[in-house]
This record gives C-alpha cells, sequence and structure tokens, in this order.
C-alpha cells in the first residue's frame, strides 16, 4: 500500500519546509517537492503541518492503583491518544512485590495485544531491589524494555530505600538502561497527611498541602546525587516544581546526565483547581500535586531553555464516580491520577507555540523526538525521515478545538480542561502509513498496534 501525501509543511524539531511524502509498507519512502510518483492513496495536505506523530512516555493504561484500576484500558486509551496526535505511548508495567518482572512483564503485554490501536512499548516499575530483581533488569532491557520507574513516593507500595535506588542506579549504568525517578519524599510526606487528617483535614486540597514542592525539591537532589555516584543517567518523571526544576538544571549544568519530563498539568493547571467546590478538587488530585502560578511558568521557561526535554502526560485516569469518590472523607483515599493522552498535543501547540513561548520545532521535539531519543526509539519514531514509520499528524494550526467530556474519547467522567479552546487541530493521524483518525472518524484497530523494543540508552 502506498500513500502520498501532498504539499504539507512538514516540520521536525530541526527542519520546516514544504514537500510531498511518499509512504510506502508503513515507512516513509521518499521526500521531496512535487513528487512524480503515483500511489494507491492522495492526501492533500495543502494548509496543514505534518508532524511527526506524538510519542507520550508516560501512561498508565488498565492500572491497578489506589484500591481501583484506571479507567482507560489499552483499547480506549489508545484510541483517545490517537485522536489527540499520539501515535506512539510507553506505558508502565509493574513488579509488585514478591513478583518476578516477567510476570509484570507477561501481564501487560497481556493488558496490551488484542487491545492497542497504535504502537507501544513498556517502562517497568521497580518496587524492590533485592538481587534477583536487579539480576532480572537485563533480561528486560534483552527484551526492548530498556526504562525502570522508581519510587521515593508511596511508602509501602512502591517506594525503595535510597540503597536499594543506587543499586538500580548502578545496574542501570552497566547495562544501558534508564531509571526514572518519581520524586517526592514519600516519608515525610506520610507524616504530614497523618497530621493533617489527625486535625480533620480532609478536603482535596489538603492532598496538594501535604505535599510541599520542598520535599520534590528534595527528593530530585537526592536521586540526582545518587544518579552521579552510580554513574548512571537519571530521568526525572512529572516534574512539578521550580524547587527540583532547580536540582536539574543545577547537574545538567555540571554535566551530569540528567534529563527531566513535565505535563500539561502542571503547565496549565494550578492549585487553585483543589479549591473548586463540591469535591470537586478530588479531579487533580495526583502525585506530585498542582503547584502555585509562579511554578508554571518555571516550567515553560525550562521546556525553552532546554532544562526540561520532554512533555509526557501521566495519563492516569480515575471516574470520580466510583473512583474519586473513594476518598469523599480522606482526601489520602483520593486515587492519584487524572486523564490527559488526548489533550497533550493540543495543549503544548496552544500554550507553547500559540502563546509564543515555543517555537514550533521545540514543540516537535518536547513531544516526539526527544521522547523518542531518550527512550530508544528513534529514529524509527520521533521524526519524519526517509526509513522512519509513517506515524505522522496533518495539523491545521488555523483550526481551534473546544476540549468537554462530552467530546473527547478517554473513558473518563471529568476533562480537567472542561470549556477550553486550544488554537490548531488535529485533523488526520497515520500509524505506519494507515489513516488511524480522519476528522471526527477513527480508522484505527484494536490490535494493529504493535509492541516496540526498545534499544538501551544513547546520549541524545
Ligand atoms: O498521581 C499519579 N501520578 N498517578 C500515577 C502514578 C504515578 O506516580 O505516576
Ligand atoms: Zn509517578
Ligand atoms: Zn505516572
Amino acid at each position: 500500500m502506498k500513500t502520498v501525501i501532498r504539499n504539507g509543511e512538514i516540520v521536525t524539531a530541526t527542519d520546516r519546509y514544504r514537500a510531498d511524502i511518499l509512504v510506502d509498507n508503513g515507512r516513509v519512502a521518499l521526500i521531496g517537492s512535487k513528487l512524480a510518483v503515483s500511489a494507491d492513496r492522495e492526501i492533500n495536505a495543502d494548509g496543514l503541518l505534518v508532524l511527526p506523530g506524538g510519542i507520550d512516555v508516560h501512561t498508565h493504561f488498565d492500572m491497578p492503583f489506589g484500591g481501583t484500576t484506571s479507567s482507560d484500558d489499552f483499547a480506549t486509551g489508545t484510541r483517545a491518544a490517537a485522536f489527540g496526535g499520539t501515535t506512539t505511548i510507553v506505558d508502565f508495567a509493574i513488579q509488585s512485590r514478591g513478583h518476578t518482572m516477567q510476570e509484570a512483564l507477561e501481564t501487560w503485554h497481556r493488558k496490551a495485544e488484542g487491545k492497542a490501536s497504535i504502537d507501544y512499548g513498556f517502562h517497568m516499575i521497580v518496587s524492590e531491589a533485592r538481587p534477583e530483581i536487579l539480576r532480572e533488569m537485563q533480561s528486560m532491557v534483552d527484551q526492548g524494555v530498556t526504562s525502570f520507574k522508581m519510587f521515593t513516593a508511596y511508602p509501602g507500595v512502591f517506594m525503595v530505600d535510597d540503597g536499594g535506588i543506587f543499586r538500580a542506579l548502578q545496574r542501570a549504568g552497566e547495562i544501558g538502561a534508564m531509571i526514572s525517578m518519581h520524586a517526592e519524599n514519600g516519608s515525610v510526606i506520610d507524616v504530614l497527611v497523618e497530621q493533617a487528617l489527625a486535625q480533620g483535614h480532609v478536603e482535596p486540597k489538603y492532598h496538594a498541602l501535604t505535599r510541599p514542592p520542598e520535599m520534590e525539591g528534595e527528593a530530585t537532589h537526592r536521586v540526582i546525587v545518587l544518579a552521579a555516584l552510580a554513574q548512571s543517567p537519571l530521568y526525572i518523571v512529572h516534574l512539578s516544581a521550580a524547587q527540583a526544576l532547580d536540582a536539574v538544571i543545577q547537574a545538567r549544568d555540571q554535566g551530569q546526565t540528567v534529563f527531566a519530563e513535565t505535563c500539561p498539568q502542571y503547565l496549565f493547571l494550578s492549585y487553585d483547581n483543589y479549591e473548586e467546590p463540591d469535591f470537586n478538587g478530588a479531579k487533580y488530585v495526583m502525585s506530585p500535586p498542582l503547584r502555585t502560578h509562579e511554578h508554571q511558568e518555571r516550567l515553560w521557561r525550562g521546556l525553552r531553555t532546554n532544562d526540561l526535554q520532554v512533555v509526557a502526560t501521566d495519563h492516569c485516569p480515575f471516574c470520580m464516580k466510583d473512583q474519586k469518590v473513594l476518598g469523599r472523607d480522606n482526601f489520602a483515599k483520593i486515587p492519584n491520577g487524572a486523564p490527559g493522552v488526548e489533550t497533550r498535543m493540543s495543549l503544548i501547540y496552544d500554550g507553547g507555540v500559540g502563546s509564543g513561548r515555543l517555537s514550533l520545532n521545540r514543540f516537535v521535539e518536547v513531544t516526539a523526538t526527544m521522547p523518542a531519543k531518550l527512550f530508544g526509539m528513534f529514529p524509527q519514531k520521533g521524526t519524519i525521515a526517509v526509513g522512519s514509520d509513517a506515524d505522522l499528524v496533518l495539523f491545521d494550526p488555523n483550526g481551534r478545538t473546544r476540549w468537554s467530556v462530552d467530546t473527547a474519547h478517554m473513558r473518563v467522567d471529568y476533562n480537567p480542561y472542561e470549556g477550553r479552546e486550544t488554537v490548531g487541530a488535529v485533523r488526520m493521524v497515520l500509524s505506519r502509513g494507515e489513516v488511524i483518525v480522519d476528522g471526527s472518524t477513527y480508522l484505527g484497530r484494536e490490535g494493529r498496534g504493535e509492541f516496540v523494543k526498545r534499544a538501551t540508552f544513547r546520549q541524545p
């Protein structure tokens, strides 16, 4: 099957030019001006940007967490991602205590197979650093799972002590893997939570008040120091606070191999959302929590100046009805997480390119190219080049998108961006050359998504 996309404005992390793209057998075969080729399908992209498909390296589909399971599975989640212009996701398999990584990986393959409609990979959450688990990291790498998430938060569930984190970092450094860190001081947060509850503070806003930005800054600094000592690359996930950003900046300025992602919620939403009445603050209960406004501009600046390299979503949706309500009388029981896999590309285009904070090339870089490079998928994914997968988004820079729970495709009963209008609109999405979204029509199929066996870490 050959497809030719005519006359679009191709944008990569480095280039911007008008050309035609010939797609053959799922890959970009030829790029050129007025290509004299015939194809099975001609797509007119006049007036549209042709972008590399978005890559979201932080999703939680079908994830058991907080006494319930995230409400999108790999079918609904990847479909929603596609509508939003994302063509690859990397989700998190969980090695839970007493179990092996292999068991976890097989479980997550079963969750995704037959359901995912876009390509996907897995990181592995490490919840114990015992010798057998550390040994198993090599086997994961051999199977294309080349990154591992660890936590200084959630004591008793995912948190591993500093010695364990250090051992895993050493091992990652040896085998070419990347450790991603959820950096908040979970032990101190638990004390603050206990004290808040003892004083009868049960409303959603206490989730944020008991997880102060200083505790994110402290944990971020700590794991950066551990990674330096272990001589391992490090990636900080869902960075939300200026204090954490300062720790990343300092380390990068000293030449350390440290990277960080932030998420749209930390750029667009704020602590004020927790003050919404009638338990609506629960919609925004996630960890780290939303911060006050001054943190937002620091994060945008970090994206512009390459102190932050990636925007991912941490998509982890829970319905208000039945799920968030578990914490009606106790904020600590509200399942942590919020939806975002569908809104990411549009929000970052709007707040970044539309508002003049990011160039178009930088927008592509933080939403597709850098995620692909840092997580071993480049140049198969994350750019538009001869030989790359034809994962493409036809994006209308003059369109407008209004966001609502009624029109979004995520399986959740609210949208954190309800009523917001963003500049730009996704018009068409191709995954490995196949049109899977055409306007408001979904043409993807459950199970067509392929597992991406990722390579080991290479300095981008
Ligand atoms: O609140 C969040 N972030 N939920 C998902 C799990 C995690 O820590 O990323
Ligand atoms: Zn996390
Ligand atoms: Zn997460």
